[in-house]
């Protein structure tokens, strides 16, 4: 059996950081090839060498059995590999075609044959059964359709390796289920797939084989039907992650966080509806729903980092409608945002610096008046520990930091912060196994403690351990209020899928 593309004797350094050590990997065509491994283990950088984006410092990449020495990105797409990033790298303002073809668009006298172009684009949509509209703007189609741009520009350019780092991550539900369906049927259709995924169902329903890294080692590299989920687990983190988790019950205070009549947008087709919500203290409120039916514009209004066309927020009973972001900080608000790379983090600094954020002022990180940098390094060296936050050190940029560990350091400040109300937008998203663990452990003493919990996750498993309460979000509004002790994630999905209203108080209390 030929391989499409192979790692031999990987090895990646920075300075003295080893972040992968002699790897092995063997892509298949007409596979899907799943890449595990915690926050920090080394995947991205993997993909980055096989992509041509970053430079292994030893070892060889081969393609079809040759070896081969990218020095670009452009080297390896001109070899047949296309890459699917996190962040998509496409122009929002321009078409879906356009998009697709741009800087290979079929030309006739020197000019872009237009008519052309987007009759490729059609065929090759329908050949590989991923309906898209070639007009439509692509910064106006969901996520799940301009992931979908990506795969076609790819496919376009006749890659025949696709490497997708997480590609399920910003998925709602129902996308994440199309995108596997896609995946699975290119490699049924001879392509290799290379799948990183912290999502060990997604690995055990869709994937051929599976490469498990461990602190920049290979720890595991098996057949999917020859292993199973505990086995890749105990190969990503060298021990067994316990399922369970314990949940004593709910003592609960005084309303903590009240929201009434909030509407976000134009009055004609509003985002948030005039809603209106309770959240106790030693309450967690979980809000469930498809991304993109006003639960960020929600969370967003509750900070103050939105607008809000009308309603009223207040924290144990002070009217935050009209502060600013910070004066709600400074009132007892904390936030952990969906995304941590724009809103919750300066990439350019320290660990230290980033965990000060929003706290500078208060003691004692401050004396004074002045930033007392010392304490802030022995805090970053705190929440570092705790959170197992992989990180050469305390004043290290947080810019280098994987995906995960970022998230970490962002939900170890927010909880570090004290705050009696906590906003929790998809907290584990991008953070592998055991984190999701800790995170989750984290959330339940808060609450326990008393703090006040307002929990929005597309992750149904996440909100089901977790709330003492789920209210499901369709169109703005809320359509259903459920206990996570009489539900499951088929009812949930069923409102969440726009059925009609169940069981809600005016209140939702
Ligand atoms: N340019 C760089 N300079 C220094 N260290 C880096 C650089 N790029 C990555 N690292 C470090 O290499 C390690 C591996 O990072 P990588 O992004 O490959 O992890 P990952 O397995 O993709 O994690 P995640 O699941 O969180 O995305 C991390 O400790 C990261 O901080
Ligand atoms: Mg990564």
């Amino acid at each position: 059996m030929q391989c499409a593309l192979q790692a031999v004797g990987i090895n990646k350094k920075y300075g003295a950081l080893v972040v992968n050590k002699d790897i092995n990997l063997d892509i298949i065509a007409g596979e899907v090839h799943a890449v595990m491994g915690e926050n920090g283990a080394g995947k991205s950088t993997l993909m980055g060498m096989l992509f041509g984006l970053i430079k292994p410092t030893g070892g060889t990449i081969k393609l079809k059995g040759k070896d081969v020495s990218f020095s670009s990105p452009l080297d390896a797409i001109a070899a047949g590999i296309g890459m699917v990033h996190q962040s998509f790298k496409l122009f929002m303002s321009l078409t879906v075609w356009e998009n697709i073809t741009f800087g290979s668009e079929p030309t006739s006298m020197g000019l872009i044959a237009r008519r052309q172009a987007r009759q490729r684009v059609l065929e090759l949509a329908r050949q590989h059964n991923l309906p898209i509209d070639p007009d439509a703007t692509v910064g106006k189609l969901p996520i799940g359709m301009q992931q979908r741009v990506e795969i076609l520009k790819a496919l376009y350019r006749n890659a025949d390796i696709l490497i997708l780092d997480e590609p399920t991550a910003v998925l709602s539900p129902s996308e994440r289920d199309g995108l596997l369906a896609t995946m699975r049927s290119l490699a049924d259709n001879g392509k290799a797939l290379v799948f990183v995924t912290h999502k060990l169902n997604e690995v055990m329903t869709v994937c051929d084989r599976v490469t498990v890294l461990r602190k920049g080692v290979v720890t595991e590299r098996s057949l999917v039907r020859e292993t199973t989920a505990d086995e890749i687990v105990t190969a990503m983190t060298g021990r067994e992650v316990s399922k369970h988790l314990d949940r004593p019950s709910a003592n609960l205070g005084d309303d903590a966080l009240v929201v009434e009549g909030l509407t976000v947008g134009p009055s004609s087709k509003p985002l948030v509806d005039g809603l209106s919500l309770t959240v106790r203290s030693g309450e967690i409120v979980g809000i469930a729903g498809v991304a993109g039916n006003g639960q960020t514009e929600l969370a967003n209004a509750i900070t103050g980092i939105g607008e809000m066309a009308s309603g009223r927020i207040r924290i144990n009973g002070t009217d935050i409608t009209a502060l600013s972001v910070k004066q709600r900080r400074l009132t007892g608000l904390s936030f952990i945002p969906e995304d941590r790379h724009d809103v919750g983090s300066v990439w350019n600094m320290g660990a230290d610096i980033n965990v000060g954020m929003g706290s500078l002022e208060k003691a004692p990180q401050s004396r004074r008046g002045i930033v007392d940098r010392a304490a802030l390094r022995e805090k970053a060296k705190r929440l570092i520990s705790a959170f197992s936050v992989a990180i050469a050190g305390p004043t290290t940029k947080v810019g280098n930091l994987s995906g995960g560990n970022l998230q970490k350091l962002i939900v170890a400040r927010e909880l570090d912060y004290g705050s009696p109300v906590l906003v929790v937008e998809q907290p584990t998203r991008g953070v592998d196994v055991g984190a999701i663990e800790y995170i989750h452990r984290v959330l339940l003493d808060e609450r326990t403690n008393g703090k006040a919990i307002l929990l929005i996750s597309s992750e149904l498993p996440e909100i089901l351990a977790l709330s003492d309460r789920i209210l499901v979000m369709y169109e703005g509004k809320f359509v259903a209020e459920l206990d996570p002790r009489r539900t499951d994630e088929r009812e949930i999905g069923f409102y969440m899928a726009g059925a009609k209203e169940k069981g809600r108080s005016e209140n939702a209390r």
